[in-house]
């Protein structure tokens, strides 16, 4: 039988939050390095955004196969802030499903082979059942996270969910592979619920049991970081590749190539690089960085105890305060006034700041973060230990292993106290700073031999790549 071979055509669909927008569009650059022809789905407002505030455009137009396609305008979060938004945009989204069958289906000239799509988002795998094109998800947050989502239906049928009593550091038993050290508080945000029929946990629960259907995984990690997690994984998603840290990956596989393609940011915000040359005039490791991502909102409140916190721990600080942040918006710009005033001395603020080169600089010995996946990769990477105020979602998960697995910071969850806060910062620049130093500086040699030619995520990449090249080949075998 005679084989046609058409061009492989990869359509990728993020969903449209910064996190997942911009490590998604990585993977692209990367297989547009090895010649694969990408279609990217962005909404408007990500769309507008990302070319405003970065240099995308020149940077990919050396890959004449790439292009964005902006989804309709009915994609949007109608203003909501935190889990509200994920659930609206989650709901909007799937206002795009016959927008995307257009897409699947309307590409005579260059047929779509393979479908890589954020693994919320069922209605894809629907749709590429329906129209015979291989589907591979793509969960960009934490192993371990992924995991214990995927866990959520056995917990409730063991009892453990909904969360029994006020003592938060009972642990939990059945998530395999973490029951020596997950307690109740640890667990996705999201488990906290009273009443399991609640609407977002039960999304995410269903939504996350809809990954055996896809015929392979994608996780943004790296085998020495996750190790025994992956293989409880593997029990489930025997077809999982782990090609991570991915911002690092790319930079890797770029190296040599031109400057402009290695400043390669993805950021939606406009990034205030003022604030490198005033890294540039600290001491060695003598600063935190404190950023909070770009959804977490804080409080009035919390605002005033983490500056305390900050200012009576004596240390230097780099705090990222994104204008819609505080969630009193008067208040807010009022406390940032006098918050500049009072820090002159030690501290610097910008609105939103270019956070992969902050974490490389040599001024900067400590991340205060909200454990967002991404932020937590870049600084596991940089060996930059955290200490960990995670807001929502994964990120109660990710902080754990931050602070009890991997031993590269110190986990404050549920507390912003500010003695708490002038503690953690104290012992993670100066009380117990060489253990920390250690053991992130230990996997951060890791993550960088992961990506280095022949590392774990480098193989794994190009096996990826090899598959999908397959895929074009004589048509897809089911
Ligand atoms: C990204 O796009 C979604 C969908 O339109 C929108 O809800 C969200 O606010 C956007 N985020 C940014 C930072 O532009
Ligand atoms: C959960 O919600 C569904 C519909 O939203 C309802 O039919 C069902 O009775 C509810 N179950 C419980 C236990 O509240
Ligand atoms: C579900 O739980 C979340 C978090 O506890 C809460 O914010 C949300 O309002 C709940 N949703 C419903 C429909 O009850
Ligand atoms: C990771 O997230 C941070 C904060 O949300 C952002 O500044 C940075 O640009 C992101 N990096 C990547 C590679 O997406």
């Amino acid at each position: 039988m005679a084989q046609q071979t058409i061009p492989p055509h990869v359509l990728i669909f993020p969903f449209p939050v910064q996190g997942h927008v911009t490590t998604m569009l990585k993977l692209s650059e990367l297989f547009c390095l090895a010649g694969i022809h990408v279609t990217y789905l962005i909404s408007t407002q990500n769309y507008t955004r990302l070319v405003r505030c970065t240099n995308v455009l020149s940077r990919l137009s050396p890959y004449p196969g790439f292009r964005f396609q902006v989804l309709p305008e009915s994609v949007s979060d109608g203003n909501a802030q935190s889990m509200d938004l994920v659930m609206n945009l989650f709901e909007s989204l799937k206002t795009a499903k016959t927008f995307f069958k257009d897409l699947l289906i309307g590409e005579a000239q260059k047929p779509v082979t393979c479908i890589i799509s954020d693994g919320l988002m069922s209605f894809t795998l629907d749709l590429g059942e329906e129209i015979g094109i291989p589907i591979i998800y793509f969960r960009t947050i934490s192993s371990c996270s992924f995991w214990a989502y995927f866990c959520m239906p056995k917990l409730v049928e063991a009892g453990e969910l909904p969360l029994k009593g006020d003592d938060m550091d009972v642990l939990i038993k059945n998530v395999p592979g973490m029951e020596c050290f997950l307690r109740q508080r640890d667990l996705p945000s999201l488990c906290r619920v009273s009443d399991l029929n609640n609407s977002t946990f039960t999304m995410i629960s269903s939504e996350t049991h809809q990954t055996v259907r896809a015929r392979a995984l994608i996780l943004n990690t790296f085998e020495d970081l996750e190790g025994p997690i992956l293989s409880q994984i593997r029990t489930e998603f025997p077809n999982t590749y782990t090609i991570g840290p991915l911002h690092a990956h790319l930079k890797a596989r770029l190296d040599g190539k031109t400057a402009s393609q290695l400043a390669s940011s993805n950021s939606l915000w406009e990034e205030d690089k003022s604030c490198i040359k005033w890294l540039d005039n600290q001491p060695l490791k003598s600063v935190v960085y404190v950023s909070f991502g770009s959804i977490a909102m804080v409080t009035r409140e919390q605002l005033v105890e983490f500056w305390h916190g900050l200012v009576n721990s004596g240390i230097r600080f780099l705090w990222v305060i994104r204008p819609d942040s505080v969630t009193d918006e008067e208040m807010g710009s009022e406390i940032q006034a006098e918050l500049e005033k009072a820090t002159k001395a030690r501290g610097y603020m910008v609105e939103w700041a270019p956070q992969e080169a902050v974490l490389a600089h040599q001024a900067v010995g400590g991340f205060l973060t909200h454990s967002g996946w991404n932020s937590t990769l870049e600084s596991i990477f940089e060996g930059v230990p955290m200490i960990c105020w995670p807001y929502f979602a994964d990120q109660q998960i990710n902080s754990r292993f931050v602070g009890e697995v991997w031993k590269v910071g110190l986990d404050i969850k549920d507390t912003c106290d500010r003695v708490v806060i002038e503690k953690a910062v104290k012992d993670m620049m100066e009380v117990r700073k060489e253990e920390f130093v250690e053991s992130a500086d230990q996997i951060a040699k890791m993550a960088r031999k992961s990506v280095g030619e022949g590392g774990s995520s480098y193989c794994n990449l190009n096996r990826l790549i090899e598959d999908i090249m397959l895929m074009t080949v004589g048509g897809i075998t089911p």
